[in-house]
Formats: C-alpha cells, structure tokens, sequence
C-alpha cells in the first residue's frame, strides 16, 4: 500500500464536495478552547520587542526546555524542540535508521503517517497485529524483531484504536527493543486523554534505547501551532549519537521552530492546572458514551476507547472501504476515515475522531442509517 499520499485527504475533499451537511469525523483536531494562558501569552508576545520575532536557538527556547524537562524528570539536554510530534517521529525514525538497521516495526492498525515515513526514509517495515482486544502484545512484538530492526514505533493512547497500554507492556516493550538493540519510540501525543489510568510513560523506564515523542497540539488544542518535543538518550551517554544527529536534522530541515508559538505554550504551561485538562477529558467521556450507545444501537463492533478521541468500528455487512466511507457520507451525513487507510488488521473497519459538537447528531445518524 502506498503510504506517502494520505488517504486522509481525499476523505475531506469528498466530504466538502458533498450535496449535504456533513458531520466531520474525519481528523484529529481538537474543537474545543486552548487554555486561556496560551492566548494571553500570544498576545503578550505580539508586544514584545523586535528582538524576540528572531531566530531561537535551533533546538528550542530553553525556559520551554527546561519547563519540559523539569516535568518530565529528564535532563534538558535530552530535549529538543520539534515542529510538533510528526517531526519528533520523523527525527527519531531518521536516527535510529542512521544508527543500525533498515528495517522499522509498527503496530497494525497503524497510524498511516508512520508508514508513510518509512516509505518516505526509503526503509523496510513489517507490521505487528493487535489482540482482538486491540492490545498489544509485547511477546509478538519481540517474536518479529530481527537483527535488521532499527526500530519499533508504539503509539499509547493509541491512534486509531483508543486503547492505552499498560505498565507492564511499556516495560517489557523497552526490554525488548534494549535486547535486540534497536530503539522503541513511544509517541505520547494523547498522554493527557487517558481515561483508564493505567497510561505509563515510556519515561518511566530508564533506558539508551528509549525515545520518546510527544507535542502540545492536542492536550492544548492547538494543531496549528507546531510544538512538540523528542526525548533522546542523554547526548553524553550511550546512543548519545541520536541527539546530535537530530540537532543536524532538524536544524538542516527546520533552522529551528516557531517562536511566538513556542512562547505562548511556555506561557500555558506554567499557568494552567489540572483542571484545564481534566475539563476536556470529561467532555471526551461524555462524547464516548454517546457515540458507543448509538453504535450499540447500530449493531457495530468496536474497541472501548480508554484513551486518545477515536473510535474504530464495524458494521455488519458493510465494511470500511473507500466506497463505503462515500456512501456514508453521501447517505448517513457522516464522515469518518476507512479502516483500509490505518493497514490490514482492521481494514473493514471505520474511524471516527471524536471531535466535533456534533457527535450526538452523528451518533443518531448512524444509527439510523444501520437500523
Ligand atoms: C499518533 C499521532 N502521532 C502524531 C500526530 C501528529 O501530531 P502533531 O500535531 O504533534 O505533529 C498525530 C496527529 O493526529 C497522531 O495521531
């Protein structure tokens, strides 16, 4: 399959070509507020003198380094500043790729961009199946690793599946890439919409062959904002190389990242509480249960989601292709993403993000349109 033009895009020009209202399910954009002390520092900033609109220092402001690294529990040396997760991962796959191996391992249902990546960095890649739970097995993971694997990428909370892997898989995950050598990459994007409490941060485990990914775009709400951040091994240490290689990269690629935006996050960091986050977590429980009901109500299958904001699905007699998705759209008003696109597993399932006022609209939609 041809990961490097994603289908993603073709789903939403449809959508907006239809005749009808449409309820777009379709990608991870947050609908809901940032926090009020990311617009406060943005405005602040837009007054600032002519000296803070220049170049920061490639790897990132540091105040915003050293705040990620304090919360984190990691070395500031170990952070770099990234145009949001998607160039965390593409450092950390491009390293890892550098440093030993061709070949990437991924979870299927895959997050479509990983692969992309792999097929963009000219690389191998084999896919692990998930359970029928959704979870992941650490055991299969170690069964398909080789000595060609550069690297594994695990996604937790996971896009598109919603699951949240446990302690014990994270651990035995870092185990497993430290015995065969390679790097496990953990992305973290969705670390603040966990709903199970059992999200464990590959952090936790103190490890060389640990990186992990993460970004601002969804736990603040701001997509368009381009922050994220890489945790590499200390630069100093073992695999120390990474880092160093990813400054290059990403300065060579980049210069550097946003200011103004890399700002206005330091600014929410430091001033939001709890409560900002757990407020959109609840807003996301309430979209699960009335979304899951409807789909109850449509006879479909699907994975509970314990974290992220999507939910895979399958109904009877109708699967998740590109054909169907449009039939959806055109019949039902409702545009969700075709399980072909995440790769094999759940190819005949469906995605749909749950990010939109309108879940409730889309819910009975669907439900009628199965009934
Ligand atoms: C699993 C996963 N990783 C990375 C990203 C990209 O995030 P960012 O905006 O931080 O680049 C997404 C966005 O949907 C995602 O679902």
């Amino acid at each position: 399959m041809d990961y490097k033009r994603p289908q993603f895009f073709r789903v939403m020009q449809y959508a907006q070509r239809a005749d009808r209202d449409v309820v777009d399910m379709v990608s991870g954009n947050p609908d809901w507020e940032p926090p009020q002390a990311l617009r406060e520092g943005l405005r602040a900033y837009a007054d600032s003198n002519p000296e803070q609109f220049q170049y920061p220092a490639s790897v990132g402001l540091r105040e915003l380094r050293e705040e990620i690294a304090t919360r984190r529990g990691v070395d500031i040396e170990r952070v770099i500043i990234t145009n949001g997760t998607g160039e965390a991962n593409h450092l950390a796959m491009a390293e890892s790729l550098d440093r030993k191996g061709s070949e990437i391992l991924l979870v299927d249902p895959v997050y479509p961009y990983y692969a992309g990546r792999v097929q963009m960095l000219d690389a191998e890649m084999d896919f692990v199946p998930v359970g029928e739970d959704g979870q992941l097995d650490a055991a299969d993971v170690r069964a398909q690793m080789g000595d060609d694997t550069a690297a594994v990428v695990v996604n937790s909370p996971n896009n598109p599946l919603g699951v949240t892997y446990d302690a014990d898989t994270i651990h035995e995950l870092v185990s497993v890439a430290e015995a065969h050598d390679a790097m496990l990459i953990s992305d973290e994007v969705y670390d603040h919409f966990d709903y199970s409490g059992r999200f464990e941060s590959a952090l936790a485990v103190d490890s060389p062959n640990r990186i992990v990914t993460n970004s601002f775009s969804k736990s603040m709400a701001i997509t368009g904002f381009r922050v994220g951040y890489a945790v590499f091994p200390h630069p100093d240490g073992p695999n120390g190389d990474l880092m160093d290689g990813a400054r290059s990269r990403h300065m060579l690629t980049n210069v550097t990242s946003s200011r103004p935006a890399q700002a206005a996050v330091l600014n929410a960091l430091r001033e939001t509480g709890p409560e900002y986050y757990e407020q959109n977590r609840d807003m996301l429980r309430d979209r699960i249960e009335t979304f899951t009901t409807a789909l109850d109500a449509a006879g479909a299958a699907y994975t509970e989601p314990e974290g992220a904001f999507y939910v895979m699905a399958q109904f009877p007699d109708f699967d998740g292709t590109m054909a169907n998705v449009e039939r959806l759209i055109d019949e039902a008003g409702v545009a969700g993403m075709p399980g072909e696109a995440f790769g094999e597993a759940r190819s005949d399932w469906f995605r749909f993000a749950l990010v939109t006022p309108e879940v409730e609209e889309a819910a009975d939609r669907l439900a009628a349109f199965f009934e």
